[in-house]
């Protein structure tokens, strides 16, 4: 009977973890079956472990979550004033932000088709846009030669510009006569005047500029047309200033606008799951030292308050990083331990900067958006919250890999310096004066994480990976590096969905 509600999508099957359709355990799967709710220890209270105990709560499965660090979470970091940490190297940082202001050192943007989306909906999490472009935020390139920041509009009207007229020249000269048709032809011509606002047949499809660029002087009362930004660069000079690279991350699956973050901070969502979890199922400071799996059973032994325990349940999901789990003692087998050696971790890294005022919205009209440079910090954040009001942390740097490492080998006030020194370059003195304090996080060196995320070398369906996807006995495995959305809460929220399904159903057969 169950095989055939299962079949019917009434009851939970391994199948149903791989399909769109989740649907959560519920008290009742229980009923006339004879088989009741099972007991778990869930290794790791980051997004995975919390989701994974918060969805088999929902059928009276008795959870016990064991975290590492003092706060549940993960990566999913949100720092605020008095907030401290301490790193691998020792170095610690306490926050002085102001109240209210806060930094997300992790997640910090959500894509509408996300599970995050779902669960904050769920959990009575509020949510708001996160600006992810923006048309007046900046550019600069500086290795390429620029000497001032170029306005994204500015720098996309030009590189749409010319090759909507490379391309309507070439097509109006018959060199794609071979893949159009005549009709075909004239569309293109017609898209392409609009895609790139160039000149017609009459103006040799030239691009001359225009008010997409922007306006030296705007646009008033009568009287009062506004200028237009002039000095449009020749078509070499643009493609030399390698601006057009920033414009295909809008088109990201992951990252087009319209973006999310929680109000108040990403970490609106873990505290959220903690609390419907419920505390006492959680225990923080427990460090685990050793997964040893039975026919019967799993014991995970931890150390808490400087002394060794242990817990037995009649199942076990670790979802704790796999650079971690690779160095903890388990019985889980070689192909385990192989899998988990071939996740490779990566950097990355952020700095909060708060200022006195929101100089960026006052002078330069940028409010929220993103800077892209190819200096080391790579990329500046403007926040997306709390506009006109008097203060706000932008993210002086978010990078990843070799430039992350670079930054993350100073001491946090240096990496501050260097910062600010690039950041002056396209802001000018107030990117130094008008600050008040800072703090930078970087995932390599934070105790118990070790990693921003993880790549998995062929996906994470790959071979090597089985034996994480299928679980070992009677422990599971869960973290956004099983899934196709790695260094995103999404995938963490999916791999915890699919363990739940699978654990569940084992249960139920
Ligand atoms: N999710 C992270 C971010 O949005 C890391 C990431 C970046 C993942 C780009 C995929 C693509 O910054």
């Amino acid at each position: 009977m169950l095989a055939t509600m299962g079949a019917l999508g009434l009851a939970p099957t391994a199948h149903a973890a791989d399909t769109a359709a989740y649907r959560a355990p519920s008290p009742g799967d229980f009923a006339l079956t004879g088989r009741a709710a099972a007991s778990v220890v869930i290794v790791g209270g980051g997004v995975a472990g919390l989701t994974a105990a918060y969805e088999l709560g929902k059928a009276g499965y008795d959870c016990t979550v064991l975290e590492a660090r003092d706060r549940t979470g993960g990566r999913n970091f949100t720092v605020r004033g008095g907030d401290t940490t301490t790193d691998t190297l020792g170095q610690r940082q306490t926050a002085r932000f102001s109240p209210g202001q806060y930094l997300n050192a992790g997640p910090a943007r959500i894509a509408q088709w996300m599970l995050t989306m779902d669960y904050c909906r769920e959990l009575g999490v509020p949510v708001e846009v996160f600006t992810n472009s923006n048309a007046d935020a900046y550019i600069f390139n500086e290795s390429a030669g620029m000497t001032a920041p170029v306005r994204h509009r500015t720098a996309k009207a030009d590189v749409y510009g010319y090759v909507a007229e490379l391309l309507a020249k070439a097509t109006d000269q018959g060199a794609l006569d071979a893949e159009l048709t005549a009709e075909d032809r004239e569309r293109l011509l017609s898209f392409l005047r609009s895609y790139g606002s160039i000149g017609g047949r009459t103006e040799g499809w030239r691009y001359t500029g225009g008010g997409r660029r922007g306006y030296a002087e705007n646009p008033g009362a009568a009287g009062t047309p506004g200028t237009v930004l002039g000095d449009v660069p020749g078509v070499s000079e643009v493609f030399a200033s390698g601006v057009g690279r920033y414009f295909s991350f809008e088109f990201g699956y992951d990252q087009a606008m319209l973006m999310f973050q929680p109000v108040g901070g990403m970490d609106r969502i873990p505290e959220a799951l903690t609390r419907a979890v419920g505390a006492r199922r959680i225990r923080t400071g427990a460090e685990v030292t050793d997964i040893t799996g039975r026919a019967d059973g799993v014991t995970v032994t931890y150390r808490s308050g400087g002394r060794t325990r242990s817990l037995t349940a009649d199942y076990c999901i670790a979802a704790l990083p796999p650079n971690i789990l690779a160095r903890t003692a388990h019985n889980l087998g070689s192909a385990v331990q192989s899998a988990l050696e071939a996740c490779v971790p990566s950097s990355a890294g952020k700095i909060g900067l708060e200022y006195r005022s929101r100089w960026w919205e006052n002078d330069h009209r940028i409010y929220g958006g993103i800077t892209e440079t190819d200096m080391d910090l790579a990329h500046i954040w403007y926040p997306s919250h709390g506009f006109h009001e008097r203060r706000g942390v932008i993210v002086g740097y978010y990078n990843t890999g070799a430039a992350a490492d670079a930054y993350a080998a100073l001491a946090p006030r240096e990496r501050e310096a260097r910062a600010v020194a690039q950041g002056v370059k396209i802001h000018g003195e107030a990117y130094r004066a008008e600050l008040a304090s800072s703090f930078s996080h970087h995932w390599r060196q934070t105790p118990h994480l070790e990693a921003a995320w993880h790549s998995l070398r062929g996906g994470p369906d790959a071979p090597v990976f089985a034996p994480l996807n299928e679980g070992v006995g009677r422990v599971y495995f869960a973290g956004d590096h099983l899934s196709y959305a790695i260094a995103w809460q999404h995938g963490a929220f999916a791999s915890a969905r699919k363990v739940v399904t699978r654990l569940h159903a084992r249960v139920m057969s």
